[in-house]
């Protein structure tokens, strides 16, 4: 049964340890991780996988990114390789996801692959997250905590305007500090680049020492259901805008006027940890929305997929 009104869980100790036997139980717990909150769930349960599916209105064949408290947990479920571990070691924990072959034993519901033969794993190193996967002591299934296609959720506060009555609980830790989704390669062959997000891909190319397979994004998008409009606010949107139209509000980039500005002194980093909740904050005036250009390197890279999709056109 989900209750009406999810708990509000602070992150000490008696919070975190509510969080872990609530999930332990089959329910949905929404979380802080340093990238975005995510909507977690047994990754082992079926049913309780199934109802995030449910909560976010997510199409069942988008799998989900399994989270867990280390390199060790991780490597117990698929097939592990050097180049994986070259990966986790410099960045795990932290903001990248690895997409690697299963093992067959790995125990999870077939529901968080969507019937594929690999499975999207992270180790997020956000405090509060850490301690919940280790009190938990299993896979974490979590989605970001958003209603499917819409603006990703970096508070507690978006999560429960969002999903709020889909949920147990909520762990509040305040805002996420990296403020983009992990970023996702696959390792089911040579090193691709799946999604752009909070860590950029000129890292990933000097810890591998060689380049990564951008070819499949931002624009041709081959990780399962990466739908073209998502992150939408409910007005419309468009990017690289350097002449407002009447109407419009604009999110600025760099010393400039704007409603809202991603970050004046034109830091990728403060803009990425502004992105999604400015865009919160737009999408509650409801007036179309400008968004300043955005340089395409680093974070910029992943800052400008999201305004993509967000300004992709709808159903
Ligand atoms: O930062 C993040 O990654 C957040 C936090 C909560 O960890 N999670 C997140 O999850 O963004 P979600 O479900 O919103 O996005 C997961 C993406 C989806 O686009 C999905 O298609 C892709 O990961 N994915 C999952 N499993 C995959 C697989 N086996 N192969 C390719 N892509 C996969
Ligand atoms: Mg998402």
């Amino acid at each position: 049964m989900t209750p009406t009104r999810p708990l509000a869980l602070r992150p000490d100790a008696a919070g975190i340890d509510q969080a872990a036997s609530l999930l332990a139980s089959g329910a949905l717990v929404a979380f802080p991780t340093e990238t975005v909150y995510g909507l977690g769930a047994d990754a082992r349960n079926g049913e309780a996988v199934a109802a995030i599916y449910a909560a976010k209105g997510r199409p069942s064949f988008n799998p989900l990114i399994v989270h867990l408290p280390s390199t060790d947990a991780a490597r117990d479920l698929v097939h592990w390789s050097d180049t994986a571990d070259r990966l986790a070691q410099a960045f795990w924990p932290g903001p990248l996801t690895l997409v690697l072959p299963l093992r067959a034993d790995h125990g999870l519901s077939g529901l968080v692959t969507a019937g594929l033969p690999t499975v999207a794993l992270r180790v997020p190193a956000q405090p509060s997250a850490q301690t919940l996967l280790r009190a938990f002591g299993g896979p974490v299934a979590a989605p970001s905590a958003n209603p499917s296609g819409r603006i990703s959720a970096t508070t507690a506060a978006h999560v429960m305007a969002g999903l709020g009555h889909k949920l147990a609980a909520v762990l509040d830790d305040g805002p996420c500090t990296v403020g983009l989704e992990s970023t996702i390669i696959g390792l089911d062959g040579a090193p691709t680049l799946l999604r752009a997000g909070g860590l950029p891909p000129e890292a990933i190319e000097a810890a591998l020492g060689g380049p990564l397979d951008q070819s499949t994004t931002p624009v041709a998008i081959t990780a399962p259901g990466q739908l073209a409009s998502h992150y939408a606010p409910r007005a419309p949107l468009r990017m690289n805008v350097t002449t407002v139209e009447p109407g419009e509000l604009l999110l600025g980039f760099g010393h400039t006027r704007a409603d809202l500005n991603l970050s004046e002194r034109g830091d990728l980093h403060e803009a990425a940890a502004n992105l999604f909740e400015m865009l919160h904050r737009l999408d509650a005036m409801d007036q179309p929305i400008a968004v300043a250009p955005i340089p395409d390197h680093g974070l910029g890279r992943a800052i400008n997929d999201r305004l993509a999709r967000a300004a992709a056109p709808r159903d």
